[in-house]
């Protein structure tokens, strides 16, 4: 339970497509708390490093990029590159291809682990990722661990894709989220895991609504 008024901190973590985000932004609303998408952070990094040219690499192209990167979001949660809105970039093949191979490197992930930090700090808020419970806020008042059968979490983000417009097939967006959790979670800097601590949600066969209520029920919010 949490006092109203009192400052507190929900982790949730888990693989690609579990349906972290569109709970995450449900919670923060009812509950009059900060949402922070933090999968668009690395998304924004990747896109900007693609445009750039830069390999994942760490060097000095690496640490001038991050220096000269400011991201921030808009009114809907969508991630602002520089002040520009770039949703519909970061959510595309070409960077979900792309983006376990740059936010393996400890630079990128200093870089952005320290941000999320400065803004869950000040407020209540809910943050989604990988390595929320585990290395960004280990003391987080909440914690939850989300994992949904990979078929499901396929089909899930194939029709939201084709929704948007892009040209994909099933069997692409399905590879895309095998190879990706396989990257993100052998990778040796803060892999995605779920925390000893971190309550599991299986969310296979329920409904956004019954995902959201999982989670309020434990945060319950009393005046
Ligand atoms: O949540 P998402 O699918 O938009 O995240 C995109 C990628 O960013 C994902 O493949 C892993 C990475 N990520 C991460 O390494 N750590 C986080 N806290 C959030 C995302």
């Amino acid at each position: 339970m949490t006092k109203a008024g009192e400052k507190f901190v929900i982790a949730l973590d888990g693989g690609s497509g579990t349906g972290k985000s569109t709970t995450a932004k449900i919670v923060a609303k009812t509950l009059g708390i900060t949402y922070l998408d933090t999968g668009a952070m690395y998304r924004a990094v990747t896109l900007a490093a693609l445009e750039k040219g830069l390999p994942p690499e760490e060097g000095p192209a690496m640490d001038d990029l991050l220096k000269n990167l400011t991201l921030g979001f808009d009114s809907e949660n969508h991630v602002l590159i520089n002040g520009v809105s770039r949703e519909s970039e970061i959510r595309g093949m070409k960077v979900s291809s792309n983006v376990s191979f740059y936010c393996a490197l400890p630079s990128v992930r200093a870089a952005l682990t320290e941000q999320q930090r400065e803004i869950g700090k000040k407020q209540s808020c809910i943050l989604d990722g990988r390595d929320i419970g585990t290395v960004v806020f280990p003391d987080a008042k909440y914690k939850f661990f989300m994992v949904t059968d990979v078929e499901v979490r396929a089909q899930r983000r194939y029709k939201e894709l084709l929704e948007k417009g892009e040209k994909v097939t099933l069997e692409e967006v399905l590879n895309n989220l095998v190879e990706r959790d396989r990257l993100d979670s052998s990778r040796a800097n803060a892999p995605l895991k779920k925390a000893d601590d971190a309550i599991e949600i299986d969310t296979t066969h329920i409904s956004i609504q019954q995902q959201v209520q999982k989670i309020l029920d434990y945060v319950g919010v009393v005046a």
